[in-house]
């Protein structure tokens, strides 16, 4: 066997989500939470981002328990104001590079009578 095909054989095996970047925006708490951890034990790179940052910063040690102390981070986001989701996703592409999977548990179920959602809806 060459013996590049050795060290390759030595690697440990990849894992379902291994070098997939995944933004949790609601992670801080609940269904997030449990996805961030589910996403961490897969081998993600995870990102927590909720407007309770205490919420995300504990998950995202939590997560980094699981995975590492480079896989987890968490940034500050309030889903209702367009600057902060630009603000948010500039802080993840700063930490690794881009996105992957993007789930979204910090819901709004607003509704209109026209079907027409606008921002104010989420104000
Ligand atoms: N838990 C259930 O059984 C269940 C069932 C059906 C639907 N849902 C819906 O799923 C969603 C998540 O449920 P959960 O139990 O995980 O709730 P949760 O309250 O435990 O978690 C929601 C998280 O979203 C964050 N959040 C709320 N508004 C935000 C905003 N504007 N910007 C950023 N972060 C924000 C909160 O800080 C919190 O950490 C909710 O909308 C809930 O109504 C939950």
């Amino acid at each position: 066997m060459a013996l590049e095909e050795a060290k390759i054989r030595r690697q440990p095996a990849e894992k379902e989500l291994s070098r997939q970047v995944v933004l949790v925006v609601g992670g801080g708490s609940g269904i997030g939470r449990e996805v961030a951890l589910l996403a961490a034990e897969r081998g993600a790179h995870v990102v927590i981002a909720d407007r309770d940052i205490a919420g995300a910063k504990k998950v995202a040690d939590e997560s980094k328990a699981i995975a590492g102390k480079e896989a987890a981070n968490a940034v500050a986001v309030d889903i209702s104001q367009r600057d902060a989701i630009r603000q948010a996703l500039r802080e993840l592409i700063a930490l690794y590079g881009g996105l992957d999977i993007l789930i979204n548990t910090a819901a709004l179920f607003p509704s209109s009578p026209d079907g027409q959602i606008s921002d104010r809806h989420g104000a």
